[in-house]
């Protein structure tokens, strides 16, 4: 069987109550296995066959059954589980809460979870066969399956109560394989990726340095999709006004200096991609007041020195090795956008340059959407779309640089 990996992403498991409610521990328990978060609700009739307590021992985190209860609200806050949620599973879906789920009610912990639900939901129902093959039943199932939700068995066989048919919960490792396949790619599993992002602050003094406008959002949109995708990421982030992306390790910087140490030390751990998507300050004042400068009524110098340059630093010391890691930069250009992005290939000895021209309707800093062209020493390719998009269109370009570099182990 295929490995089930999970790392990164949170799977909200929905317990009906129904006799195969037991085995729905073992569907945690895979996630769990597979390096995946697991969340837990459960309707109140699941909790008459196993107990809450045996599924916090298992996901780590309080179990959803009672919406009105404080405690439970207050470790999710009114409808958390299904804001945090990368898919849904239903396990067992027993008629009753399949007709629920059908008829939009909300009436329990797993039902409004549910219904505010936009991830992939995916059901598997489990009931006596006669049950199963009821008019109703078939029914609300085709219902749901109209509107996008996925269904794994139910399998036949016997069945608790002695009946042979269809209606048995299917296989836990069936339903985990099902889910990851939901998840989708994890082609970067196993990958250690190291993302800097956001701009470099440069002290003048206490309370003035140079900086630039970047906002941090394309290095973090890089970090969070490799990371979704299974990565190992660290992101080494500048003064940026956005939250941590979810399953990267985030280590904050305000120079280009400490950005530049924060990128050895996560190297040194072991790197096959560096994406370096930080919009670096290139000069740093060569002195720091140590107190506020003064005003002068005249003109004033203030002299500059040279900060390191983190990506032309990693392709002279690493770029033509066999086990080089595939370096990735980025170049915002106001004009001549191609050959700068040449050039810059060149000197930096990197494998990618993502050029962007800076000043483009729907393009650069602060801007939610990108186009860029993705520039290689034998390649060109325009690529528009939101900056998620603009995301996964570089990692799926470095995935076969990656093969030929390090292949996976296994
Ligand atoms: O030379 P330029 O600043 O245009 O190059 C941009 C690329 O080089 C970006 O990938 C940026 O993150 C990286 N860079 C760097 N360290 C610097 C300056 C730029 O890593 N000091």
């Amino acid at each position: 069987m295929a490995r089930m990996n999970f790392r990164n992403r949170t799977v909200v498991l929905c317990v009906g109550g129904g006799i195969a409610a037991y085995k729905a521990c073992e569907v945690a328990r895979l996630v769990v296995k597979g390096g995946g978060t697991v969340r837990v609700a459960m309707t109140p009739a699941a909790t008459r066959f196993v107990g809450p307590l045996t599924f916090q021992a298992i996901s780590g985190a309080p179990v959803l059954v009672d919406l009105l209860d404080p405690a439970t609200d207050l470790a999710y806050g009114h409808l958390g589980l299904a804001r945090s949620a990368d898919l849904a599973i239903v396990a067992p879906a027993t008629a009753d809460l399949i007709a629920r789920i059908r008829a939009g009610m909300g009436d329990d912990g797993v039902t409004t979870t549910l219904l505010a639900m936009t991830c992939p939901v995916l059901v598997a129902p489990a009931m006596n066969t006669r049950m199963w093959a009821n008019a109703a039943v078939q029914e609300n199932v085709a219902a749901l399956r109209a509107r996008g939700m996925h269904v794994v068995g139910p399998e036949a066989g016997e069945l608790a109560d002695g009946d042979v048919g269809e209606g048995r919960l299917a296989d836990p490792a069936q339903i985990a394989l099902a889910a990851a396949r939901l998840l989708g790619r994890q082609d970067l599993s196993g990958r250690r990726v190291v993302v800097t992002a956001g701009p470099t602050r440069e002290p003048i003094d206490p309370v003035r340095f140079i900086s630039n406008p970047s906002t941090g959002k394309m290095g973090y949109a890089v970090a969070a999709r490799a990371a979704r995708r299974g990565a190992d990421v660290t992101l080494v982030s500048g003064p940026t006004a956005l939250a941590d992306p979810a399953g990267a390790r985030v280590v904050r910087v305000e120079t280009a200096e400490e950005m530049a140490r924060a990128v050895d030390a996560a190297a040194a751990a072991g790197m096959d991609l560096f994406v370096g998507a930080a919009a670096v300050s290139d000069y740093r004042p060569r002195e720091v007041a140590p107190q506020k400068r003064k005003k002068t009524p005249g003109e004033e110098t203030l002299v500059l020195a040279r900060t390191p340059d983190i990506l032309a630093g990693l392709g002279a010391r690493l770029a033509g090795r066999p086990d080089a890691p595939v370096l990735v930069g980025f170049a915002a250009e106001t004009e001549e956008v191609i050959a700068n992005a040449r050039e810059k290939l060149k000197a930096k000895r990197c494998d990618l340059v993502v050029a962007n021209k800076v000043g483009a309707p729907g393009a650069g800093f602060a801007s939610d959407t990108n186009r860029v062209a993705l520039v290689s020493s034998d390649e060109l390719a325009e690529i528009e779309g939101t900056k998620e998009q603009v995301a996964e269109a570089i990692l799926d370009w470095i995935l076969p640089v990656l093969e030929t570099r390090r292949p996976r182990d296994g």
